[in-house]
């Protein structure tokens, strides 16, 4: 039997008599400064959210925290789990810190016992860990099929709209995002965030890619520690804690992701050739573009390098398409190839054209507030940025030329 609880035929409604029910757009803190940010304020109720992510990253451990601070906040909460046992689960709970309040945990993978509890158990928050592992014995395909994935969502998100349920549903995704799961889901449900992170780092970060009630494009910033996830603290300047200042070869760039800015460095090391061919090697930027950049250094300011291996990097794993970050990379490799130090408090920002010219970045007001806000107290840009950023000293360059003199970077 299929349960199914929403009107069979279709009946206009009057959009001010549903903007009064109880649950509409009503939304839910999740308890995490990082998490609500990235959801625009949490989660809300009557809506499905997709958290996907490669196995270990943390997915289960980040529902687990919400659904015990929901519970703690008097919501009525219910874990559903199909890979798990019922002592894995509790035993999760309670080494996160616990819930003062219960929370109803579901052992099942078969989507109509799912949909009996839902509607039994009325719970205003639901997590379901995994929806790769939960089926409907009706259909002939095995779970985790497309067919599968999108009729169980489907059922379940239809429940959770006409009961007002916030529904979270776990999605696996391997490192190539090819798994059929997610990626069919993603235009079934309202919110669609990406748990990120390096399995050597601590460093987590939640990628809302998709939200109909607020805003994309802001990241979550997490630490996973022995007592679960933790709001990054200053997370703008996570990137920079291992940097030694007062190397040559190093630059600070303030990088957009999402609408968030990230201080990141760029790292150049210089030296000469071993090999008749001149050797560039390149991590976090495009190859194309640093050839570019170094073509623009060797014809538009006569910096000699057929005769040096390049190569650069941007630390932490990042990984820059901004072509705002062209100063910082000319920088560095200047600043290496003549080995000296750029002064530690300065952030470059600006694009650089084949002619040589500084072409103003978008955000820059907003990329260098941040970097003062870590400390930097002089940022390098172009001309047309023309606002002053109090505390900033802003430096407005036209060309390739002037922002390495500005940088006291002189050669020859
Ligand atoms: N007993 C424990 N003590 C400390 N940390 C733990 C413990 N168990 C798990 N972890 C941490 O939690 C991480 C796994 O988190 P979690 O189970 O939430 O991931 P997941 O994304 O749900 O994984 P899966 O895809 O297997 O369901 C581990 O990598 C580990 O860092
Ligand atoms: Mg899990």
């Amino acid at each position: 039997m299929r349960v199914r609880r929403i009107a069979n035929r279709p009946s206009v409604c009057d959009s001010q008599d549903l903007g009064s029910k109880p649950f509409a757009l009503e939304t839910i803190s999740t308890g995490s400064f990082e998490f609500d940010r990235s959801l625009g304020g949490g989660v809300t109720l009557g809506s499905v959210t997709l958290i996907g992510g490669e196995p270990g990253i943390g997915k289960s451990t980040l529902l687990t925290q919400f659904l015990a601070t929901a519970a703690n906040g008097g919501h009525r909460c219910l874990y559903v789990s199909a890979e798990e046992s019922q002592p894995q689960v509790a035993g999760r709970i309670s080494r996160l810190g616990g819930a003062d309040s219960s929370i109803g945990i579901l052992i099942a993978n078969e989507l109509e016992d799912i949909e009996e509890q839902l509607l039994s158990y009325k719970p205003e928050i639901v997590v379901v860990d995994s929806i790769q592992t939960v089926s409907d014995s009706s259909l002939a395909s095995s779970a985790g099929s497309v067919n599968q994935v999108r009729e169980c969502a489907t059922r379940l998100s239809d429940i959770a709209k006409f009961e007002g349920i916030a529904l979270l549903l776990v999605g696996h995704v391997t490192k190539d995002g090819t798994l059929a799961g997610p990626r069919v889901l993603e235009h079934l449900v309202d919110t669609v965030a990406y748990f990120e992170g390096d399995r050597d780092s601590t460093l987590r970060i939640l990628r809302v890619i998709k939200h109909r009630f607020g805003p994309v494009g802001d990241l979550g910033m997490f630490e996973m520690g022995d007592a679960g996830l933790a709001d990054l603290e200053n997370a703008t300047g996570v990137h920079l804690v291992d940097r030694v200042e007062g190397q040559p070869g190093s630059t600070v760039f303030p990088a957009l992701d999402g609408r968030r800015v990230m201080l990141t460095e760029v790292q150049a090391l210089v030296v000469p050739t071993a090999s008749e061919q001149p050797r560039r090697v390149v991590t976090g930027l495009e190859m194309s573009r640093v050839l570019l950049l170094l073509a623009v250094l060797e014809k538009k300011i006569g910096v000699r390098l057929h005769n040096k291996d390049v190569f650069l990097s941007v630390t932490g794993g990042v990984r820059l398409s901004d072509p705002a970050a062209d100063l910082a990379v000319i920088a560095a490799v200047v600043s290496s190839l003549v080995d000296r130090p750029v002064a530690p408090s300065i952030v470059f920002i600006g694009e650089v054209g084949l002619g040589g010219e500084i072409r103003t970045a978008s955000n820059t007001r907003q990329r260098i507030s941040e970097a003062y806000r870590l400390g930097f107290t002089m940022g390098i840009v172009g001309v047309n940025f023309v606002e002053d950023v109090a505390g900033v000293s802003t430096v407005r360059v036209k060309d390739v030329r002037a922002a390495l003199a500005e940088a006291s970077l002189h050669f020859r």
